[in-house]
């Protein structure tokens, strides 16, 4: 039940903090530090290569968990879109693993990749919000989300737990490869569930950063290098899909080679800057569409941030920014089609879980 708030999404946007200690506790094991299933961690350590299969913001998830998986636990990873993989399906490496990331485990265009691959005799590892569901049934491991029911149709919570259990997964196979980490997840995942506990409490500056960037205009671009481009890529598709502004995220690098020409007077460019090796680089691809008439918003990191950023996310880990830049993403997202009287929690031709291929 959606209890005081008016939308769900704003109520699982909020929940967010919640259920990332869920899957701190959920996850915790005493004297080991993670507690994982055996099998999952012998299935990590026994593959050449980690094949992600998932759609949607699912999919933007499993572009997080790729750049966790190769940094901590070294790990080879490929990302593939469900509906695509059949068509351009990769030379598989002798030993590939499957993980299939879905918050229904439901999708049928992930199914319909788990059926194959299954035929082919891999293994297949299901995240999942629903552990009873046919992706979490039909392959041979399954790690659970912990966040609770998503009713709205804009995944918000499911993207943030999907993140917080790969950050896990991939610890938990260096250590269990011996690799000596100075990165404890659970503490670093604590210090994230404040930091997001923040965010929430500032739903006003970001409602202003709706009203000052986002309220007349058709388009939106996000843009951010690295781990930041994927979370654009995010944002961009929570903005289009519930407030139908025209949407993209772009790597900042890739702007200069065609999507600039769209740039005019006052188009919104939302830029991230959570990354310090790419502080100076994203601040310049600022400049060029500012000098093209761009409105930017700079979404920045404490630490990082200038004078003029439009908001400030507090400090975390560099590999677990995308858990919190994403939220001033998706309240942009809501506020947008909460003043456009948008139908937040079911936006036109959407369904909670594609069932048809
Ligand atoms: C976006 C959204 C969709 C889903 C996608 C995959 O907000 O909800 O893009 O992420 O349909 O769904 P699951 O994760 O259930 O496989």
């Amino acid at each position: 039940e959606k209890g005081t708030y008016p939308h769900f999404m704003l109520k699982e946007i909020d929940e967010q903090p919640a259920v990332i200690r869920k899957i701190v506790q959920e996850y915790r094991h005493e004297k080991e530090g993670i507690k994982l299933d055996k099998d999952i961690r012998q299935a990590m350590l026994d593959t050449d290569r980690v094949y992600i299969i998932a759609a949607g913001t699912s999919y933007h998830a499993g572009l997080v968990g790729k750049q966790l998986i190769e940094n901590l636990a070294k790990v080879p990873v490929e990302v593939h879109v469900a509906s695509e993989f059949s068509y351009n399906m990769p030379l598989l490496s002798e030993k590939p693993l499957f993980i299939f990331i879905s918050q229904s485990g439901e999708t049928a265009d992930s199914r319909s990749v788990l059926v194959q691959i299954k035929e082919m005799g891999y293994p297949a590892l299901t995240i999942t919000n629903v552990p009873g569901s046919t992706l979490s049934r039909e392959a041979d491991y399954t790690l659970h989300l912990h966040a609770g029911p998503e009713i709205a149709v804009a995944s918000t919570k499911a993207y943030t737990a999907q993140i917080a259990v790969l950050a896990i997964l991939a610890v938990d196979t260096a250590k269990a490869k011996g690799i000596d980490l100075d990165f404890d997840p659970l503490q670093e995942l604590a210090i994230v569930s404040s930091a997001i506990e923040a965010l929430c409490d500032q739903k006003d500056e970001i409602e202003a950063v709706v009203s000052k960037y986002l309220e007349t205009t058709r388009n939106c671009f996000f843009i951010g290098r690295g781990i930041d481009y994927f979370v654009g890529q995010e944002g961009a598709l929570k903005l289009k899909e519930i407030s139908y502004i025209q949407a993209e995220g772009f790597a900042g690098g890739e702007l200069k080679h065609g999507t600039i020409a769209l740039i005019e007077e006052g188009t919104p460019v939302i830029a991230l800057a959570t990354q310090k090796n790419v502080n100076y680089s994203i601040r310049a691809n600022v400049q060029e569409v500012v000098a093209r008439g761009a409105n930017a918003c700079i979404i920045s990191m404490e630490g990082l941030n200038e004078e003029n950023d439009a908001f400030v996310v507090p400090a975390v880990h560099e590999l677990l920014t995308p858990l919190v830049s994403v939220v001033p993403l998706q309240l942009i997202a809501y506020y947008a089609a909460l003043h456009r009287d948008c139908d937040v929690d079911k936006p036109r031709n959407l369904a909670k879980s594609v069932t048809v291929e």
